[in-house]
């Protein structure tokens, strides 16, 4: 039976009856009811009542080759029909992960080369904190174990992604974090940088941040610094050109493996294929997800450094871990025909040398001059607007967080679908946008930014 059978009503009322959404308080949305999507096309979604709404999200950053795409669905059934599943363990193979696993590696930066799959990002983390570990550990050096992180990371939501991230309201909720992990602060220029200290001031200094935790527990207790290139879900905090090459610069300094978190931005968010080459750094291990099928398939692939690997392969024995869906023949499928896809629209180049400056110079021109705009700032196809109650003081509205509220559901009203975290807009497009799209963004932002002017100056 298929949901046309039901009304939009009796949809809402069988999801508030027995759905748990993920991170949702679910009274409110149960007395609300949820707006269901049913169907998408292109750049847009549409929900039961036929609403157009364009899709500043690409979903939840994975939507890269945008909606509709037939060749995925077929590549999808085509799998499905020869082979729908079977495992990676056993000494067994199937072809899709395989072709997969080279196709990647001829995509990632110098160095790295290997392979691991899940099914989400938040598995993959997993998989990279075992994997950094199990390396020190078989390097004779097992003590050399603690992570650090960033305060405002998300790096996903079992418990080893949620003990690596730095969200507080999620450490308040886990009831005991994996140990020896500790954040330290992130690079976010518009609320921590001093009066009068330059962009490359600041980006240095955030990283002399990861060299004193790694001093204050001895270079020998330190097994690896994890970050995402640009901070996500903790607002689309992009930071300084010249943080990362620090923070790489003192990894090597002091034998700390890099692990970067490309959950977000990997397959050409920013304008390159992965973000460590926008930045022009070689990390140890890579978190993937979310693009690499474009959302179509549920698939994470963990890219796995030529150190890290030769220690395992040659050291290790069996490394006891994996999961049943590991390297699944039907989303290694359209992985495959997705990046494929991606290669022939040209859509990295197009991030890059055409709608990446054009939705920059968009948002400077036409969104950053508004009242409730404190700052704009954007990277490839991944932007934020911050919205503040004085932009000269960057005064927020309180409580915190409730203005970007009112603007999103603003936005939404006029067909614009584009996140809230915290107190600023966050936006992540499919790459397929094109200049038009751009401009009917903006305009809708736009508009949506007047009308939550004025509810909130009521305030
Ligand atoms: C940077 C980053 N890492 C990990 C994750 C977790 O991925 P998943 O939700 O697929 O588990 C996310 C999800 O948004 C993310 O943004």
């Amino acid at each position: 039976m298929t949901y046309q059978n039901y009304s939009l009503k009796q949809l809402q009322q069988i999801d508030a009856a027995h759905h748990l959404h993920p991170f949702t308080d679910h009274k409110e949305l149960r007395e609300a009811g949820s707006r269901i999507i049913t169907h998408a096309n292109g750049p847009f979604i549409y929900d039961a009542d036929g609403t157009e709404i364009l899709d500043g999200m690409a979903g939840l950053w994975c939507v890269n080759v945008g909606y509709g795409r037939d060749e995925l669905a077929e590549a999808a059934y085509t799998q499905m029909k020869e082979l729908p599943y079977y495992n990676s363990f056993f000494k067994c193979s199937t072809p899709t992960p395989v072709l997969l696993s080279k196709k990647l590696a001829e995509l990632a930066p110098r160095g790295v080369s290997q392979v691991f799959y899940g099914s989400s990002g938040s598995e993959a983390n997993d998989t990279a904190l075992r994997l950094v570990r199990h390396y020190w550990a078989l390097e004779g050096k097992p003590e050399k174990n603690r992570i650090i992180s960033r305060k405002m990371g998300y790096h996903g939501s079992t418990i080893a992604g949620t003990s690596l991230g730095g969200m507080e309201p999620m450490h308040k909720q886990l009831g005991g974090a994996v140990p020896n992990i500790v954040h330290v602060m992130m690079p976010y220029a518009y609320e921590l940088a001093l009066p009068g200290e330059s962009d490359h001031d600041f980006g240095l200094r955030a990283a002399k941040a990861v060299e004193d935790a790694i001093l204050e527990a001895g270079a020998d207790k330190v097994a690896a610094f994890i970050g995402e290139p640009v901070m996500g879900a903790g607002g689309v905090k992009i930071p300084p050109m010249s943080y990362w090459p620090e923070v790489q610069r003192i990894c090597r300094k002091y034998d700390v493996l890099l692990m970067l978190d490309e959950v977000i931005t990997g397959y050409g968010r920013t304008g390159e294929w992965f973000a460590a080459q926008t930045f022009g750094i070689e990390p140890d291990t890579i978190t993937t997800a979310k693009a690499l099928t474009s959302g179509y398939q549920p698939l994470s692939a963990l890219l796995v450094g030529d150190r890290i690997a030769a220690t395992l392969v040659e050291k290790g024995g069996e490394f006891y871990h994996g999961y049943t869906y590991s390297g699944h023949p039907v989303a290694c499928a359209v992985a495959l025909k997705n990046l494929e896809i991606i290669e022939r629209e040209g859509l990295v180049d197009r991030v890059k040398n055409d709608t990446g400056p054009y939705f920059a110079q968009a948002l400077q021109e036409r969104i950053a001059g508004h009242n409730l705009v404190g700052e704009v700032r954007s990277i490839g196809l991944m932007g934020a607007i911050e919205i503040v109650k004085d932009k000269a003081t960057k005064e927020r509205y309180l409580p915190s967080g409730s203005a970007a509220v009112v603007v999103r559901d603003h936005a939404i009203a006029q067909g614009m679908m584009l996140r809230a975290t915290g107190d600023t807009m966050i936006l992540s497009p499919p790459l397929i946008w094109t200049r038009e799209t751009i401009d009917m963004a903006c305009e809708r932002i736009a508009k949506a930014l007047d009308l939550a002017e004025v509810d909130l100056r009521k305030r």
